[in-house]
């Protein structure tokens, strides 16, 4: 069985900077680099360096990113046979800014990932019965996001959706949910009031779950994240580490909780999971460099006092 991604690859071009510019401002960087990224291929890189076996669904451009960026994938354990090459447009690109106090700015060029289409829920389609969840994002078409996630529930797969970066959401998704992560300014956009702390997210996951989804997990960055279901409600505060860059955060908190539920641990101990994948990601500059494998992601679990039945600090048994 495996973890099927279906989302978004782009080449992520970095510039670090003293601060963030305002608008008309030229600033003096500091550095620059190229990685990968992408919503959808973090999290499937998140997946796989933590040893989950991944399938990407998804299409880069047929020029030099999109080689290095499946290459990339590979490199990383992911399974890209449903990677497709499309000759007709470039590879998704994303132009981040990161400030010192590891603030970022990014601006996605979607490219390849804005031509993903029903082709691609086709050759989605035959990797659901090996599969136990689908893991999607916001970076490619919503009308495939909505076509894979009703595929995903026939076949009896999970659904984790993260609505990121925030939309409209048509009504008919939420009932194809099973998990829906979004951080505050995603739930606050997606709800219609602010977002920000645990009251507020209590309130945002209430209004999801009567939308439709099953499990509501508001991630508030390094406070925590709130969780809500029809018969639960709970809050798991965030890990403290000295924070570099909080790009693909969010991406590794969903990898480390789909890795948890993967291995049959508690919803709970998988938030805990999303939590210390996140928290590590922040502590490293770029996206895909920055998400732990599976000896660090172990090692942190260990220091901080998390088992596999029980948290050090949590009541969450
Ligand atoms: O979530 C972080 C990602 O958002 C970056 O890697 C960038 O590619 C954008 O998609």
């Amino acid at each position: 069985m495996s973890i099927i991604v279906f989302g978004s690859i782009n080449m992520d071009l970095v510039a670090t900077i003293p601060r963030l510019p305002v608008a008309g401002e030229t600033l003096l960087g500091r550095d620059f680099f190229q990685v990968p990224g992408g919503k959808g291929a973090n999290q499937v890189v998140a997946l796989a360096k933590l040893g989950i076996p991944t399938q990407m669904v998804g299409r880069v451009g047929a020029d030099s990113f999109g080689t290095e960026l499946v290459n990339n994938l590979k490199a990383s354990g992911v399974q890209t046979d449903h990677v497709f090459v499309d000759e007709t447009v470039n590879s998704g690109v994303a132009i981040i800014t990161v400030e010192d106090a590891g603030n970022n700015q990014i601006i996605v060029i979607p490219g390849a990932n804005g031509h993903v289409n029903q082709e691609d829920v086709e050759r989605l389609l035959p990797l659901l019965p090996r599969a136990t969840t689908l893991l999607l994002q916001f970076e490619i078409p919503i009308s495939t996001v909505v076509a894979s996630a009703k595929a995903a529930q026939q076949a009896g797969v999970t659904v984790i959706l993260d609505p990121a970066p925030a939309q409209i959401i048509p009504t008919e998704l939420y009932p194809l949910v099973d998990i829906i992560t979004p951080n505050e300014v995603e739930a606050g956009q997606l709800v219609g009031f602010p977002v920000f702390g645990e009251e507020s997210a209590k309130k945002a996951a209430t209004v999801l779950l009567q939308r439709g989804v099953k499990c509501a997990i508001v991630k508030l960055g390094d406070k925590g994240a709130f969780c809500a279901t029809p018969e639960e409600s709970f809050f798991v505060p965030a890990f403290p580490v000295q924070t570099v860059d909080t790009v693909a955060a969010g991406d590794a908190f969903n990898g480390g909780l789909a890795a948890a539920l993967f291995e049959g641990l508690s919803l709970r101990q998988a938030i805990v999971w999303g939590a210390a994948a996140g928290a590590l990601a922040t502590t490293k500059l770029g996206a895909q460099p920055s998400l732990p494998d599976r000896v660090t992601f172990d090692a942190f679990l260990k220091e901080k006092g998390v088992g596999r039945g029980g948290v050090a600090g949590y009541n969450n048994t």
